[in-house]
């Protein structure tokens, strides 16, 4: 019941009683409704019902719209360490009548590691900026061809503004660059791929993607070693005029330019997957009508820019350089194909175009539109 130190919110399918010393953020509303069509058609694929854990909950919000949204969860297991967290997720399950839960409070380490390995179909990880100290966990944790579900804030580190801290919690060196936050996500899964390789499993990015404050990156994991994915980590070489993209095991450190890297330069998306969200259109189950479109937009554009190279060209500041007005986006690619080069849109931002071409190449196509 609602009081004074208190007020409940309706956030999609769920009413939320949120005390003052719980945590909230409304800005994380679309995160939460990315993840609902994704849940159901895993569950499509597996054939059943979910057994998902929200391993640090908070109010509950984020697994409790997963329940009521996707009608695809056979059991939700919630977990944070607080215990006004742990209060209110209680307040909130019963609030909002959901019939198959259990409630945890302990490290979420601890948590999923004594809720026992194999266990869970997806396991979300959601934490205050870097998700680095749950990251091993996770991925021993989910069960054989689960996915797990991973947030991170901690932008400054991951978008190269603070190396040493990316040093330091995700083991590379990374610079602010012009496609810093595709640096972000992609160190971010490289990450996943690693704590995966340890523990004799393989990870790959089912989604991954970049909004607003945070990356999230779905990747599944896989028993097996042999297939590692090495020729998809690898350094980025940013030079003046050329970026270079080169596998781990052909980089001998010889070059000119800024290195990033370790990264991740492989698929951010699986196309099969990103594919049959859209063919269902799976959109339509998310609480939050305004969510739908914006989600469903970003699916069409992860279609496009899947198989694309890592980092993208943002057309704004190179049209400044030169000194002519952008001209469409659009006219860019098809000029670009027209040429025999690959061209796509990216979803981290509407000015960048991602392709194969040289960016002299690229500029002189510039030149060409926006005379
Ligand atoms: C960013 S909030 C989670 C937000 C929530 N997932 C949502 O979508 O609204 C992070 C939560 O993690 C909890 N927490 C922080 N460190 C933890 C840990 N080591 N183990 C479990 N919970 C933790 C905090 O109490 C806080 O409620």
């Amino acid at each position: 019941m609602a009081n004074k130190s208190q007020d409940t919110i309706q956030e999609g399918k769920a009413k939320i009683i949120l005390p003052k010393n719980v945590f909230y953020n409304k800005m994380a509303r679309f995160s939460r409704s990315m993840a609902i069509p994704i849940i159901i058609y895993e569950s499509i694929l597996r054939g059943k019902p979910l057994v998902v854990a929200d391993a640090l909950a908070a109010s509950g919000v984020r697994g409790i719209r997963y329940y009521l949204e996707s009608e695809a969860i056979d059991k939700i297991v919630f977990n944070d360490k607080s215990y006004s967290a742990y209060k209110t997720i209680y307040q909130n399950v019963c609030l909002n009548e959901i019939d198959s839960y259990e409630i945890f409070r302990f490290d979420a380490n601890t948590f999923l590691s004594i809720y026992g390995e194999g266990v869970f179909d997806f396991i979300d990880i959601d934490p205050f900026g870097s998700p680095s100290p749950f990251i091993e966990t996770a991925v021993r944790c989910i069960r054989n061809e689960g996915i797990v579900a991973i947030t991170a804030t901690d932008l400054t580190a991951l978008c190269g503004l603070y190396p040493r801290s990316a040093f330091r919690k995700y083991g590379a060196v990374v610079y602010k660059t012009g496609f810093c936050h595709e640096i972000a996500l992609r160190l971010l899964i490289r990450n996943v791929v690693e704590a995966a390789g340890r523990q004799f499993k393989i990870a790959s990015p089912v989604i991954s993607y970049f909004s607003e404050q945070y990356a999230r990156v779905y990747l599944r994991v896989r028993r097996g070693k042999l297939s590692f994915p090495y020729d998809a980590i690898g350094y980025i070489v940013i030079d003046e005029n050329k970026i270079d993209v080169i596998e781990a095991f052909k980089f001998d450190g010889v070059v000119e330019g800024t290195v990033v890297g370790p990264l991740w330069i492989g698929p951010l998306h699986d196309p099969k997957f990103v594919k049959n969200v859209l063919e269902r259109n799976l959109f339509n189950y998310i609480g939050e009508t305004e969510d739908r479109s914006r989600a469903a937009k970003l699916f069409k554009i992860f279609l496009e820019e899947w198989n694309m190279p890592p980092y993208f060209y943002n057309i704004h500041k190179m049209c400044k350089k030169i000194e002519i007005s952008p001209p469409p986006v659009n006219d860019i690619i098809e000029k670009l194909k027209s040429l025999g080069y690959k061209a796509s849109r990216t979803h981290f931002t509407g000015y960048g175009i991602k392709t194969d071409s040289s960016s002299e190449d690229l500029l002189d196509v510039l030149r060409d539109l926006g005379r």
